[in-house]
């Protein structure tokens, strides 16, 4: 037995199982004034519950709309929830050590789930929802293969099948991602597909885009009474399901005796930023706090930067109803970066009035330099992250760099939703000097912008 006496400095904080949430936090109950509409594509008036009964359950559809500030976990979900939750709150001190900041760094980290990300902790609660309904087949839509794998798991879970199209680039450069959806017994198209009238109407776009597959998806969804379509972000009620995160983040921060100052995470569609942060967020809306936020995304589709704040369709062919949001224009294909879950032109309603309210920051970062943020980390805590997390971690380096120069002890809170253990050929593109750094040119979004549905404005 070594004699080696070992420090009290705490890495871990962790919770029990009964310490898991009881119920989901809606920030919609919290926020000022009246949140646009989403409206019909066909008609342009306010969509109601009745318009997403052909692809969503009614309990879904009720957690949409739901004004109520909580949200009670149904007994089956939580169940579920315990394989992996409550997640562990790091401490990074080895990355604070590298990075010689007066810092304090914390993670939250959801590669734990059997998927390997935040996820499920969605899927699980929208397959229970549809299996109460009598619901035999979800189809969706992945960009990254995290989602796919997630629902794949959460459909085998409950009994439904699972129908998936995956964006053409992942396809392509996560071959293992697909093996573990088909190990969870769901069955894996190309996107796009020649299975769907969308999928052969988008054939040239050959990479894919998230707008095209879910266009296959909904596609599915809409024309089959026993299928309905499951969307891993962007929506309030996705939003909501990821709120176990920041709940118990809440928490794990008080058994460290911390505040944070500014939270950050990445934004692809918003889940994984809206589930960390909205816990927080609604202590800010109520006098309790003054933490910043900051949402990191990729330069090459900057949606919270650059786009413009616009009711536009959520996928690619217009199916979906048109949502207020900051949106890139729903034909705009982003160039086949390697975070795949942050390829999408639009942002979740909610996250993007709040950074138009000016309560959360965006922030956009191109592919190498957050690589490089990506393996610092690695090379100081262990774990390899996602592409996307990688993002947030960038963000991250830079506010422990300004704590440093302010001489100043600033908590930083931030989500590593997901590893990158399936991303290794990223990682590899990376450490040769072959990864490109795309830019987004204002041409880019002149031509995207073109196509903007006719709408009312949004102020
Ligand atoms: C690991 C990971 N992080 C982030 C995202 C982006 O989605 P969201 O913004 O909804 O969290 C994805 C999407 O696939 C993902 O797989």
């Amino acid at each position: 037995m070594s004699e080696t006496v070992m420090s009290e400095e705490r890495v871990k904080f962790v919770l029990d199982e009964p310490d898991i949430p009881t119920h989901w936090v809606n920030l919609m109950a919290d926020l000022p004034g009246e949140a646009p509409p989403p409206l019909h594509p066909g008609t342009k008036q306010p969509a109601g519950p009745d318009d997403l009964t052909p692809i969503f359950p009614m309990g879904l559809i009720l957690q949409e709309v739901s004004a109520e500030p909580e949200v009670e976990i149904p007994e089956p979900v939580r169940e579920v929830y315990k394989l992996w939750r409550p997640t562990p709150l790091y401490r990074a001190r080895r990355l604070e050590r590298a990075l010689d900041t007066p810092a304090h760094i914390y993670y939250k980290y959801e590669g734990g789930s059997p998927p390997g990300s935040h996820k499920p902790n969605t899927a699980v609660a929208q397959v229970y929802e549809n299996a109460q309904a009598g619901i035999r087949k979800l189809a969706t839509e992945t960009g990254a293969g995290q989602w796919g794998s997630a629902l794949a798991f959460a459909c085998r879970l409950f009994g439904l099948e699972c129908e998936v199209w995956m964006v053409g680039s992942s396809y392509d450069q996560k071959p293992y991602r697909r093996s573990m959806m088909e190990a969870w017994g769901a069955t894996v198209h190309r996107s796009p597909s020649d299975v769907t009238e969308s999928g052969r109407a988008q054939a040239e776009h050959t990479t894919g885009s998230l707008g095209i597959a879910i266009s296959e998806a909904v596609e599915v969804a809409a024309q089959n009474p026993d299928t309905n379509y499951s969307l891993g972000s962007v929506l309030n009620h996705v939003l909501l399901h990821q709120t176990v995160i920041g709940q118990e983040a809440l928490a794990q921060m008080a058994m460290a005796g911390e505040e944070p100052d500014v939270v950050i995470a990445c934004v692809g569609g918003g889940s994984n930023f809206g589930g960390l942060t909205f816990p927080f967020l609604r202590r800010v809306l109520r006098g309790q706090a003054k933490t910043r936020f900051l949402a990191a995304e990729p330069a090459a589709c900057p949606t919270l930067t650059r786009g413009v704040y616009a009711y536009d369709f959520g996928d690619t062919v217009g199916l979906t109803p048109l949502m207020p949001m900051y949106t890139l224009g729903h034909d705009f294909v982003p160039p086949p970066v390697h975070a795949g879950g942050l390829r999408y032109h639009g942002d979740s309603p909610l996250v993007c009035g709040l950074v138009k309210q000016g309560l959360v920051e965006p922030r956009a970062y191109r592919q190498n330099e957050t690589f490089d943020a990506a393996v610092r980390f690695a090379r100081a805590e262990g774990i390899i992250p996602a592409p996307e997390p990688a993002h947030a971690i960038r963000a991250v380096i830079t506010e422990a760099d300004a704590a440093r120069e302010a001489g100043e002890e600033r908590v930083i809170l931030f989500g590593l939703c997901g590893h990158g253990n399936f991303d290794l050929s990223a990682y590899d593109a990376y450490l040769a000097g072959k990864l490109e750094d795309p830019e987004f040119s204002q041409a880019d979004l002149d031509t995207a912008l073109a196509h903007l549905p006719e709408a009312p404005a949004l102020v």
